[in-house]
């Protein structure tokens, strides 16, 4: 493998900024059962890009996949969608994905509504932790933000099952848009502070092009931080790995903490160390690419070829969409871009 090292006794390839590749977040499926108008809204035309079933990677080309990956330096996996529990079978694919050697972490982000009878089953085939999307509480807010598709009592129980499994430090994803869900925020810090579960705040990004996105929904981090401060004051923790996505926060009596996500505020992409796999098999070497490369053609050709051809395609990354976002005068920008829904966030 011809690639540009950060150590010459390792074989991980770094890309054009020197960035080493470390997380793989899996799209297993690209449909979901809710239609958040943040994601897929309801008048957004699916087959556009809807995929045909047949070319979604099984699950032998995703063990293959996932071992290249592994063999160019990645050790933490994430099963997106979609809504990855849509996937049939998917906890055979999971305990495939643990046994792989080097794959040291296998987390799986969820809207939570199918959780509660699948969650068991996701932990008996040795699934490390669970993610889980939650952007309101109250029952008549969940709804409408699903695209009225969602009913929050199906989450909770879900969350409760997840517990009873054994999950226990659970992540939860809320997205706040202004004038939307602001009001959710201490509700939601409420029910998880003295849990050993983990709140974070992401504030909502132009993923894709087909949410409308408009800079003064963005309530930003910094924003957040001092409206939950006011009520419950907050310590900054530090970052439990590097480059860490969340900035910590706990709580300063001890009750736990919560986390900020800020790609718009405060961009990391100096530290990205993500790609991600579509459920076709295209990689993308950022959320905000308006396209994928193929992997297919040269997974054909096995785990060497496919390793080589990763290590390749990572040397020639070059993306920092949201540094350039907030770049004093715009840098270039992208055409149509991915859909969140197709690469999983
Ligand atoms: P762990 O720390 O491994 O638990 O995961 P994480 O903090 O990376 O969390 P998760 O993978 O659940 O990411 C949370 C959300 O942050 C995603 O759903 C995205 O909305 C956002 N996010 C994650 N990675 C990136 C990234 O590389 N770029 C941007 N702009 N946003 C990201
Ligand atoms: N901005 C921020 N987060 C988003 N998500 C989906 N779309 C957006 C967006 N436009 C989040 C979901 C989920 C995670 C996979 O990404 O709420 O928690
Ligand atoms: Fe589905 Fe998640 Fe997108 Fe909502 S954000 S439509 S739950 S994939
Ligand atoms: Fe990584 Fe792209 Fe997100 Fe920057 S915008 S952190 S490069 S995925």
């Amino acid at each position: 493998m011809n690639a540009v090292l950060e150590n010459p006794r390792d074989p991980r390839p770094l890309d054009t900024l020197g960035r080493p590749l470390r997380d793989l977040r899996v799209s297993v499926i690209e449909t979901c059962n809710y239609r958040c108008p943040y994601c897929m809204p309801t008048d957004f035309t699916l087959e556009e890009t809807a995929l045909d079933r047949a070319r979604r990677l099984s699950f032998d080309e995703i063990e293959t996949t996932v071992r290249a990956f592994v063999r160019v330096g990645v050790s933490k996996i994430r099963l997106t969608g979609g809504e990855p529990l849509l996937r049939k079978r998917l906890p055979d694919l999971i305990a495939r994905l643990v046994a792989i050697p080097g794959v040291e972490d296998l987390a799986l982000t969820t809207n939570g509504s199918l959780l509660a009878a699948q969650v068991l089953a996701l932990k008996q085939a040795g699934l490390h932790r669970l993610t889980v999307s939650l952007d309101a509480l109250d029952a008549g807010l969940f709804r409408a933000l699903s695209g009225g598709r969602g009913d929050v009592s199906d989450v909770l129980a879900g969350i409760t099952a997840a517990e009873d499994a054994g999950f226990s430090a659970i992540k939860f994803n809320c997205v706040v848009q202004r004038g939307v869900n602001e009001s959710q925020v201490l509700p939601l810090v409420e029910r998880f502070r003295g849990t050993r579960h983990v709140l974070r705040f992401i504030e909502y990004m132009d993923v894709g092009s087909c949410n409308g996105w408009r800079r003064e929904a963005v309530v930003s981090s910094r924003e957040l931080r001092d409206t939950i401060s006011a009520r419950w004051p907050l310590r900054p923790v530090s970052p439990s790995y590097r480059g860490e996505v969340a900035t910590r926060h706990a709580f300063v009596d001890g009750a736990g903490e919560v986390g900020f996500i800020s790609s718009v505020s405060e961009p990391f992409c100096g530290d990205c160390h993500r790609a991600r796999l579509s459920a076709d098999g295209q990689l993308f070497t950022c959320l905000f690419a308006s396209r994928g490369q193929d992997l297919r053609s040269a997974l054909s050709s096995g785990e060497d070829a496919l390793a080589e051809r990763i290590a390749t395609l990572w040397q020639g990354r070059e993306d920092r969409y949201s540094e350039q976002r907030n770049a004093p005068v715009p840098e270039a920008k992208p055409g149509k871009k991915i859909e969140m829904y197709f690469i999983g966030g």
